[in-house]
């Protein structure tokens, strides 16, 4: 099933070969739809390359298009667009091709990769905080997508089990533990002997010392210290778990930085030899000299006491993903503080040979009401539990006042529908790279470009086909096999109110959106494209009556309904946000 804008686009590639003419421009959804729905700045390319006059390039392409079972007729405008309009009838056609298909008329990947998603990645003895947000949310969504998409999507939580900060818990362990609290609160508990020991050893070299003798003993297998380290990845282990539940977050492997401590010593040896790496002042380091942005960074791999850094790990981490796993590409999602870093570890990549397509996805920060980084009153990170629980509280409030007749169980489980998929919608529908404010008020309304707004309207469309006491129109048809292959049953539709045409042809870029969202990872398209048909709906709502509605408009109005919930709950679903049936 070919999109209205990939066919178009083939389309347009004959006319301009059959007028004589070099395949130039794009094709592209139409920027007003008072124009059309889609358009072409072929002829302005091709104007401005051979100095001819834009429009009249334009007439010869239109001449030579053959759109007439998809289009009226195109229309030229302003300096030399070319403008296409869909025929009702061919909309009618499509969308009821896509009723009969269960991916919505998205097609699968020609191409299907095995895609390494590396998202997440708490640090262990810390607490996950609101910043994990992002790169837990995005790395989430992409994987759904690419997932949905027909690629192999390896999730992989890259936890941060091994580094000097266990130094710094062991010793806290050993001198400052209380038994009680842990039993009470163990995650804060350590965080506690952490943060206390790092003020200690800032001001005092010999706790300084005694926290690296730790490490040393750790990093050498000493029994009394990896029981402790092991005891405070359980507990931090057990925190993440709760937070992962709370959003329907899995891993397909969690590969912390502990797993590849084995294969450290290896990489620099290797990397030695190759002459990748050079031995600089006791320490083994990798130059990039050639590199104007990265000349003065050199990257530590070993350092001068023997001990290993965290670009080692990924360096060794890279190795496992190709070389092990076999993928194809590894994308990593973290915060925009570590571009040099993954800068770095991608050059080496490339020096030794690896054909890999590396990306680091970026973003950027959530901030408070003040506009600045995000914190609680008392100037420490929020912890991401609390925050969550904090949403679906606030959400039970909202459903108390909506629809105070639901049961209790429907209450907890509707209140963290909306709640968790506030928070996360909140964070989906802004570019990754632009900061945004942290607003409850905002992401809960039930109004604009929220989740609440999207899940109620799919909320709706489930009350209609309560009411109208019948399945939707397309449910599976039953007992008809084979030929239908267990798709829906077709249905004929009928498109006349210009609302319900702007809904369908709404309906029917889903598939042209979908995948555009890898382009540049950004699922922020398919939230907005979301929030259009949510409207669209409701205008189509307003303007169209459904259940009081004459056949043959009734069944295709309520086709139309059926989609639309379709669409919103598949799209939802691919940003890892669920849908209520009631709310
Ligand atoms: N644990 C790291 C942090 O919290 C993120 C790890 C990202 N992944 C990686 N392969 N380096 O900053």
């Amino acid at each position: 099933m070919e999109t209205f804008q990939s066919l178009l686009a083939k389309k347009l590639s004959n006319a301009l070969a059959a007028a004589g003419l070099p395949d130039a421009g794009e094709l592209t959804p139409a920027t007003d739809p008072r124009f059309g729905d889609y358009q072409t700045n072929g002829a302005l390319v091709l104007g401005k390359q051979r100095g001819e006059n834009p429009r009249e390039i334009a007439e010869k392409i239109a001449g030579n298009l053959d759109v007439g079972d998809v289009c009226e007729p195109p229309v030229i405008a302003g300096p030399g667009f070319i403008n296409f309009t869909l025929r009702p009838g061919a909309v009618a056609e499509r969308t009821a091709d896509i009723l009969g298909d269960e991916r919505l008329g998205v097609a699968e990947t020609e191409s299907p990769r095995r895609i390494v998603i590396d998202f997440g990645s708490p640090n262990v003895a810390k607490p996950m905080h609101v910043g994990h947000i992002r790169s837990t949310v995005l790395g989430d969504a992409l994987a759904r997508i690419a997932t949905f998409l027909g690629h192999e999507v390896i999730r992989d939580n890259h936890i941060g089990d091994w580094g000097t900060q266990f130094g710094m818990v062991i010793y806290g362990w050993k001198n400052l533990l209380d038994q009680r609290a842990l039993q009470q609160n163990p995650l804060a508990e350590i965080v506690r002997i952490y943060k206390e020991t790092n003020a200690l050893a800032t001001s005092d070299p010999q706790v300084r010392e005694a926290c690296r003798q730790e490490l040393v003993k750790l990093q050498a297998g000493d029994k009394e210290n990896i029981d402790i380290w092991n005891e405070c990845v359980a507990f931090s282990m057990q925190d993440f778990e709760h937070v992962y539940e709370l959003l329907d977050i899995h891993y397909d492997i969690q590969c912390g930085e502990s797993f590849y401590n084995d294969r450290l010593p290896g990489v620099v040896e290797r990397l030695l030899k190759s002459g990748i790496a050079e031995i600089s002042e006791g320490a083994v380091v990798v130059f990039f000299r050639d590199i104007p942005e990265l000349a003065d960074k050199p990257c530590i791999i070993r350092k001068r006491d023997g001990g290993f850094n965290y670009a080692t790990t990924d360096i060794a981490t890279v190795d496992y993903r190709f070389d092990d796993l076999k993928a194809d590409s590894v994308w990593y999602v973290v915060g925009a503080p570590q571009t040099l870093h993954f800068k770095e570890i991608f050059e080496i990549a490339r020096r030794q040979g690896y054909q890999a397509d590396l990306r680091h996805i970026t973003f950027g920060s959530i901030l408070g009401e003040d506009r600045k980084l995000m914190k609680t009153r008392s100037g420490e990170n929020v912890p991401l539990r609390e925050l969550l629980e904090e949403a679906c509280r606030r959400a039970r409030k909202i459903i108390e006042e909506k629809n105070p007749d639901l049961s209790e169980g429907e209450k907890i489980d509707v209140a963290q529908k909306i709640g968790i998929g506030a928070v996360k919608y909140a964070d989906l529908s802004q570019y990754r790279m632009t900061d945004y404010v942290f607003l409850w008020d905002k992401m809960l309304s039930l109004q604009g470009n929220t989740a609440p707004y999207l899940q109620n309207a799919y909320v709706r469309i489930r009350s209609i086909f309560r009411k109208a006491g019948e399945f939707p129109v397309t449910a599976p048809a039953s007992g008809v096999r084979g030929e239908t292959g267990g798709r829906r049953a077709a249905t004929t539709l009928t498109l006349t109110n210009p609302a319900e045409i702007n809904l369908a042809k709404r309906l029917c870029q889903f598939a042209e959106i979908v995948p555009q969202v890898l382009n540049d990872f950004r699922p922020n398209i398919l939230a907005n494209y979301l929030f259009e048909v949510a409207n669209a709906f409701h205008t189509f709502y307003e303007a169209c009556p459904v259940l009081k509605s004459e056949e043959p408009e009734r069944s295709s109005r309520l086709a139309l309904c059926d989609l639309t919930g379709r669409v919103l709950h598949r799209g939802l679903d691919l940003l890892g946000i669920k849908v209520p049936e009631k709310m």
